[in-house]
């Protein structure tokens, strides 16, 4: 087998990628070791950048997005027992978010390439790259038991954080940047209309909680919790209690409903280092982690591949590396702002188990001065809706 673009990850990054491509008639198979079942039912975050947004419908998967999608124009951020309203639009020039599951989003994608007959392996193992320091790199799997070899010009390692890509380059080549957190979210998907309609960030001493949603129908709701807390200690009943709890105010009421869904994600930030080896490219999760505080990961990933597709197709067309070599240094520029922000978000929202009054007093001081000054709520509205240029 060979292609132009071996694509590794169904994810949006992979899927996005090969539909860029696509659109400019280069050739790209992608390779995903989950089932599609999978891939399609993984419950992930839901705010799409208005960038995010434009690219999607430019790149023709953007119909459902653009009838189903959520416009938002603002956000809440709550503390001390008031909320308060950050107007994003009125604070960016006119920007939006959109709410807009990630797991439609790759559906969408999903649908889109097999509807026109293109290559996406779902269920391949024992993925691996190879020769990614030659200008014939290829990658070995297997599929219905047998045993493949692609050969590519360009590998893209679209494979997530856990992905076979980014550890196959060579020790020394990649630096690593990285933080954890003492702390998880537990989040559900609850069958009850969202009790507000934009999305709520929760300060509160019993740790932090959000508000979002799915649709007018479904709520999608966080509360912080251990990194490695045991879902069977937390019955319904419970969550709702804490949600009510962290989210209560005063003449506000939390509609509870049936909890269709629920999971513990980790929060870690972390970054690598040339996002290139060679002929084999990174994008999203593959080569960088933020905390979902500030709803940046899959608007990196999609930005990513952006570039990546831009740069492959300009090789292709004239010739010239200048573009691929570029790629790890503009995409960096653009992650590790929003990991600033990520993690800023994270620190001013969450309790700190080990914190003392300081921490908190700090907390509290910088809340309110981002819901008082106009130049702090710019700040945060523009980093949050996705800076233009980074
Ligand atoms: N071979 C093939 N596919 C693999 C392998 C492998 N060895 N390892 C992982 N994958 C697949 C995963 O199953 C997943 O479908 O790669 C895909 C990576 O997708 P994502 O993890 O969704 O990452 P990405 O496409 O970069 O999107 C980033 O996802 O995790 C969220 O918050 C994150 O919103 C961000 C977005
Ligand atoms: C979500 O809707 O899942 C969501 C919203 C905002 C975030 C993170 C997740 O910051």
């Amino acid at each position: 087998m060979r292609t132009q673009v071996g694509i590794v990850g169904a994810g949006p990054a992979g899927l996005t990628l090969a539909q860029l491509l696509h659109r400019q008639g280069i050739e790209s198979v992608v390779l995903e070791n989950r089932s599609r079942e999978y891939v399609e039912h993984r419950v992930r975050a839901g705010v799409l950048e208005q960038g995010t947004v434009d690219l999607l419908v430019e790149a023709g998967i953007g119909e459902r997005l653009q009838r189903e999608g959520l416009v938002h124009h603002g956000i809440g951020i709550q503390f001390d027992g008031e909320r308060h309203r950050i107007p994003l639009s009125e604070l960016t020039d006119g920007r939006t978010i959109v709410v807009y599951g990630q797991t439609e989003v790759v559906r969408d994608l999903v649908r889109a390439r097999l509807a026109e007959g293109l290559p996406l392996l779902f269920e391949v193992a024992d993925v691996r790259v190879h020769d990614l320091d030659t200008d014939r790199p290829g990658i070995r799997f297997t599929h219905d038991g047998a045993e493949h070899a692609l050969a590519c010009d360009v590998v893209a390692g679209c494979d997530g954080y856990h992905g076979v890509c980014r550890p196959s380059i060579p020790a020394g080549v990649i630096s690593e940047f990285s933080r954890e957190y003492p702390f998880g979210w537990l989040g559900i998907l609850a069958d009850v209309a969202p009790s507000n309609d934009e999305v709520v960030y929760a300060h509160n001493e019993r740790g932090f909680a959000l508000l979002s949603m799915r649709s007018l129908e479904l709520s999608r709701l966080y509360v912080q919790c251990r990194p490695d807390e045991d879902l069977a200690e937390w019955p319904d009943d419970r969550i709702w209690e804490e949600l009510q709890l962290r989210l209560g105010l005063e003449g506000w009421t939390l509609h509870e409903g049936p909890v269709l869904e629920r999971g513990v994600t980790g929060m870690r930030s972390y970054v690598a280092e040339p996002m290139r080896y060679g002929r084999l490219f990174l994008a999203g999760d593959a080569a960088h982690i933020v905390p979902p505080t500030g709803a940046k990961g899959l608007n990196l990933a999609i930005h990513d591949v952006r570039v990546l597709a831009e740069a492959i197709v300009a090789w292709y067309r004239t010739g010239s590396t200048t573009l691929l070599d570029a790629y790890s240094d503009a995409c960096l520029r653009r992650v590790w702002r929003a990991e600033h922000f990520s993690w800023w978000m994270t620190s001013m929202l969450h309790r700190l188990e080990h914190d003392d009054d300081f921490g908190l007093k700090l907390q509290l001081s910088q809340l309110r001065y981002v819901t008082s000054s106009h130049a702090a709520a710019v700040s945060l509205a523009e980093n949050y809706v996705g800076l233009e240029r980074v």
